[in-house]
């Protein structure tokens, strides 16, 4: 086959726009690698062939984006459906309405509070520490919710998260812990916010359909002896690269650190499991953080699932260690100063653009992956294709 003009690395969101983009609006030929065995990045997901629930394959993935053009822009490969997401936390034996509201506040403590009332108590037991003086995230978090949510909805959870005591994580993990003095539950409040109607994979399998782009699955970039590997083809062709900017450059500054999540699918043999789509568990002696339960994500296929049966995920967040998938940038002060001379490497690289989640170290939301791909198009790419400016 000719040569492409243009070679991605990576077929999730941010890959895809960015071949996508380059196919329809320049009319160039896009080769996209992805080293594992189906495009999508992280927001992948397939139907289980047992009970027809689609299961996302790394983790629950929920649509929302204020962004007028990235909402524009998605809709021409998909449909949405109506779901608003929620999520409930459970605390010895009892099941929260999150994020902290109205409703948590006055089942927590047991009575009724108007807005002011529940705002005077969360400002006094908030009052025991100076948010300015604390020097640890249980300080900060006590200092801007007090003592007894505190307990109860962080930090359970948040030594689950990091596998360590709150007490030993830095203040700045936390900026703001928001309480809503209202009973509203929505989790999300963005302008735009629904599910693929047939799912993701459907919806990205739409954005590599142009026949100038072709994906190329169970291709390592860094894999020696195939036509797109870097020893072959760094340097002679424009290359945007999605991959973790550290394995680019041979971890030579050092390894950037992650946290992974350990996913525990199993098909339950009931109809209903939790009543919802997402359960946190907040409790520090229940080693696992959330189940998920997908068919709740779907309530209108309803007569596509089998009745009597669903399928859950038990989420258990740990360290990344080699090998594992790098999920949420752990941003120590130390990852941040390798971070930096990573950028200024990838700045030097030539013909090559380092783009997406780990390509950038950053969490970013599918609608941001999105929008920052179109962004690199415009910014980057079309001037380069179109205006012959360098790739740099
Ligand atoms: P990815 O999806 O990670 O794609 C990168 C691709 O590059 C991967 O397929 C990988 O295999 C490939 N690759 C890497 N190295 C190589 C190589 N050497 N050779 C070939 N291929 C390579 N976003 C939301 O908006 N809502 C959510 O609810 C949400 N939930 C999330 C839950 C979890 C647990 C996680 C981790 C993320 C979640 N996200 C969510 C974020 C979403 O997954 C990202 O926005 C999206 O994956 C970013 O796309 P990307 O293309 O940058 O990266
Ligand atoms: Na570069």
């Amino acid at each position: 086959s000719a040569r492409p003009d243009l070679l991605v690395v990576g077929a999730g969101f941010f890959g895809l726009t960015v071949a996508e983009r380059c196919a329809t609006e320049l009319g160039l030929r896009v080769v996209v690698i992805d080293r594992r065995s189906h495009l999508g990045g992280n927001a992948y997901s397939e139907v289980d062939p047992e009970t027809g629930v689609e299961v996302h394959k790394y983790g629950a993935h929920l649509f929302h984006t204020s962004n007028e053009k990235v909402w524009e822009y998605v809709n021409r490969f998909t449909a949405f459906t109506d779901y608003k997401h929620r999520v409930f936390g459970k605390y010895q034996g009892q099941v929260y309405s999150l994020p902290m509201n109205l409703g948590l506040i006055n089942q927590f403590f047991g009575k009724s509070h108007t807005p002011q009332e529940a705002r005077e108590l969360i400002a006094g037991q908030a009052s025991e520490i100076a948010t300015e003086d604390a020097t640890n995230l249980e300080e900060k978090a006590v200092s801007l919710i007090g003592r007894p949510l505190y307990e109860a909805f962080i930090k359970g959870y948040t030594a689950k998260q990091w596998q360590t005591d709150p007490t030993e994580l830095s203040a700045d993990i936390i900026t703001r812990l928001p309480v809503r003095y209202t009973f509203e539950n929505r989790w999300f409040s963005d302008t735009h916010e629904g599910l693929p109607v047939d799912g993701y994979t459907a919806w990205l399998t739409r954005m590599a359909e142009h026949p100038n782009i072709e994906v190329r699955l169970e291709t390592d970039f860094f894999a020696p002896g195939h036509d797109y590997s870097a020893e072959t083809v760094k340097g002679t062709l424009p290359i945007v690269y999605t991959g973790p900017v550290d394995e680019y450059f041979d971890h030579r500054e050092g390894r950037l650190s992650w946290r992974t999540v350990d996913l525990e699918e199993s098909v339950e043999d009931v109809d209903d499991f939790q009543g919802t789509g997402v359960v946190n568990y907040n409790d520090q002696e229940v080693p696992f953080t959330r189940i998920i339960e997908f068919k709740h994500f779907h309530p209108e296929r309803v007569k596509t699932h089998l009745p009597g049966k669903t399928v859950i995920v038990h989420e258990y967040s740990r360290f990344a260690e080699e090998g594992d998938e790098p999920y949420y940038p752990i941003n120590t002060a130390e990852d941040r100063a390798t971070l930096l001379r990573y950028r200024e490497l990838a700045q030097a690289e030539p013909m090559v653009l380092f783009g997406g989640r780990l390509g950038t170290y950053q969490y970013l939301d599918m609608h941001m992956a999105i929008g920052s791909a179109l962004s690199m198009f415009e910014n980057r790419l079309r001037p380069h294709f179109g205006e012959g400016a360098p790739l740099t």
